[in-house]
This record gives structure tokens, C-alpha cells and sequence, in this order.
């Protein structure tokens, strides 16, 4: 798949994608459970995901939901209540796949990832929405730690995603009452980068995939990687791992981008580094 304006459907049931102009749309497809993440859904992402790696159709991901349903978290029927009575292999077999794309996978995917929170997001769900770089919420969505309310507490890697992303009396306010809360406030708290009406969801959406899509994407993944890696570094293992990862991002770069982003600026004064991008059809 090469076209910039190429559709794919990959004909799974539970989980659609579309690829248009450079953005890989997956959704999440199980409306009438609210996008309950049961087993089909954990395999169809993980071989989505590992589609998507690999196509070069595919510049950045959107993780939405089908209907008025980001994801309902997981389903309590398929992925707690069955395993929990089958072989203990089996269930520890499926906890594991789930892990590996709610979290390994996504968190360090090559590529851009933004969650589109169209609706009700709730439980497992923010390990999704964590694990994407960047978010952007209907302002009417519904967001909610609700496990407390049904006699769990936030696992997988829940409680650690939220501690990492919001601040302690928020984080421990809503896991210890499961209370739901809109866009805005997932806004207001830094769940989600903006809240927009529902009508220019995807709008907005699609403006940030396309900024985006216009940076050097060998730098963007050395960047978001380093991020990830150094949260739980020392500061001077961070300095040592981000001067080697800095080089080798430098010495990978096809477009050799520092280069000409220094001789555009310093040599030719095209641009300005502080205001946008070098020019890269060069
Ligand atoms: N697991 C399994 N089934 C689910 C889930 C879920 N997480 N969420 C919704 N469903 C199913 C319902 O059982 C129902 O199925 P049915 O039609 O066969 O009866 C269907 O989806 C529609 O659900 P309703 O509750 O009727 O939909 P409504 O729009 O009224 O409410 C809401 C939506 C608020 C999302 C509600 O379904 C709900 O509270 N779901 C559970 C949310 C939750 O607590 N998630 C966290 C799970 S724990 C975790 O992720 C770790």
C-alpha cells in the first residue's frame, strides 16, 4: 500500500481500518457492547498494529471507537468473567496479548498514535488512551475509573499509566470514586490535550495528524522514544542515553535533517526553527 489516498478495509470484524492521505483511522467495532475489549479485539489490534508498522501508507494512527463508544474498557463477560473459569494458561495467555498492545506495543509504536475520544471511556480504556501519544476528546465524552464501582481496582497497568499522567489528588480522587467526568475535565487535567464539540471531532483530529505528518518521522520516533524511556531514568543516566539516542537518531536519518534545518536557517535564512519546520522536499 503505497497510494497517499488509499482506503483499506482489513475485513476484521471487531476492529476496522481505514487508511486515508497518510492516516491510519483503526476502530475499535463492537458498537452495540460499547467497544467492550474482549479477545477478538486484543488479536485484531495486535495484527493491525503489526500491519500498520509496516505499511508506509500508514504515517500516523488514530485509535477511535464505532458509534457513541470510545470503549466501554473490557469486557467483563469475555475477558474477566469466561477466562477467570477456564485454564488459568489460557487467561494468563490473554492478559499478556492485551498487555502487549494496550501498552508495549502502542506506547513505543514507530509511528504517530493520537486517540479521537469520540464517547463513553471508561476502565481499560485509558490504558488505550495512555498509551497514544496524543488525545483529543468529544467534550461531551464520558470518562470514569469505574472499576471501584464494581469491586476492582485499576490493573493491568491502569494505576501506573494514571499516576504517570495526572497529578496524585486527581489520579487518587476519581480511582477511589469512579466518579465520570466529561471531555473538558479530561482536558482540564491533562488526560487530553483539547476537548472540542462532537461535530468537529474529526477535524481537529485530522489538522494534528497532518502537523504531524509534516515532521521528520525518523526524529519523531527517536523523540517520543527518549520520552518514554527517561521518565524512569536518573538524570544522568537520561543525559548519557539521550546524547547516544540523539546521535544514533542523527546518524539514521535518511533526510539527514539537522543539516539542512542548520543550512536553511544559518545559510540561507528560509526559515525560522522556533516557528515551523525546515522545508523537507529538499
Ligand atoms: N463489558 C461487557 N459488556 C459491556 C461492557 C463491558 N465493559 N460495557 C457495556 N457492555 C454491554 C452491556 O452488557 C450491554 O450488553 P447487552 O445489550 O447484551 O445487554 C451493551 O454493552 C450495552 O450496554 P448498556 O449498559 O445497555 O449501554 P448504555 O449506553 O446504557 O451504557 C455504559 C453505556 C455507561 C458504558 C455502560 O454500558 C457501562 O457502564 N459499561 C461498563 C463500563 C465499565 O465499568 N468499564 C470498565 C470495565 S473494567 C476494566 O476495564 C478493567
Amino acid at each position: 500500500m503505497n497510494s497517499t489516498s488509499q482506503t483499506t478495509q482489513a475485513g476484521q470484524k471487531s476492529v476496522l481500518v481505514d487508511i486515508q492521505d497518510g492516516i491510519a483511522w483503526v476502530c475499535l467495532n463492537r458498537p452495540e457492547k460499547r467497544n467492550a475489549i474482549n479477545p477478538a479485539i486484543v488479536r485484531e489490534m495486535n495484527e493491525a498494529l503489526d500491519a500498520l508498522e509496516m505499511d508506509d501508507a500508514c504515517k500516523v494512527v488514530v485509535i477511535t471507537g464505532a458509534g457513541d463508544s470510545f470503549s466501554a474498557g473490557q469486557d467483563l463477560k469475555e475477558y474477566f468473567r469466561e477466562p477467570d473459569a477456564g485454564h488459568p494458561v489460557t487467561r494468563e495467555r490473554l492478559h499478556k496479548a492485551n498487555a502487549q498492545w494496550q501498552w508495549r506495543r502502542m506506547m513505543h509504536f514507530s509511528k504517530p498514535t493520537i486517540a479521537m475520544v469520540n464517547g463513553w471511556c471508561f476502565g481499560g480504556a485509558f490504558q488505550v488512551l495512555l498509551a497514544c501519544d496524543l488525545a483529543i476528546a468529544n467534550e461531551k465524552a464520558t470518562f470514569g475509573l469505574s472499576e471501584i464501582n464494581w469491586g476492582i481496582i485499576p490493573a493491568g497497568i491502569v494505576t501506573k499509566s494514571v499516576a504517570m499522567a495526572m497529578m496524585q489528588r486527581t489520579a487518587l480522587y476519581y480511582i477511589m470514586t469512579g466518579e465520570p467526568f466529561d471531555g473538558r475535565r479530561a482536558a482540564e487535567i491533562g488526560l487530553v490535550n483539547f476537548a472540542v464539540p462532537a461535530d468537529e471531532l474529526k477535524a481537529r483530529v485530522t489538522k494534528l495528524a497532518q502537523t504531524l505528518m509534516q515532521k521528520n518521522p525518523h526524529v519523531l520516533r527517536a523523540a517520543k522514544s527518549g520520552y518514554h524511556y527517561v521518565r524512569e531514568m536518573s538524570w544522568d543516566a537520561s543525559a548519557e542515553y539521550l546524547s547516544a539516542k540523539s546521535d544514533q537518531a542523527k546518524f539514521r536519518d535518511p533526510e539527514q535533517g539537522d543539516q539542512q534545518g542548520m543550512k536553511q536557517f544559518l545559510d540561507e535564512k528560509t526559515f525560522r526553527p522556533g516557528l515551523g519546520g525546515y522545508d523537507r522536499s529538499r
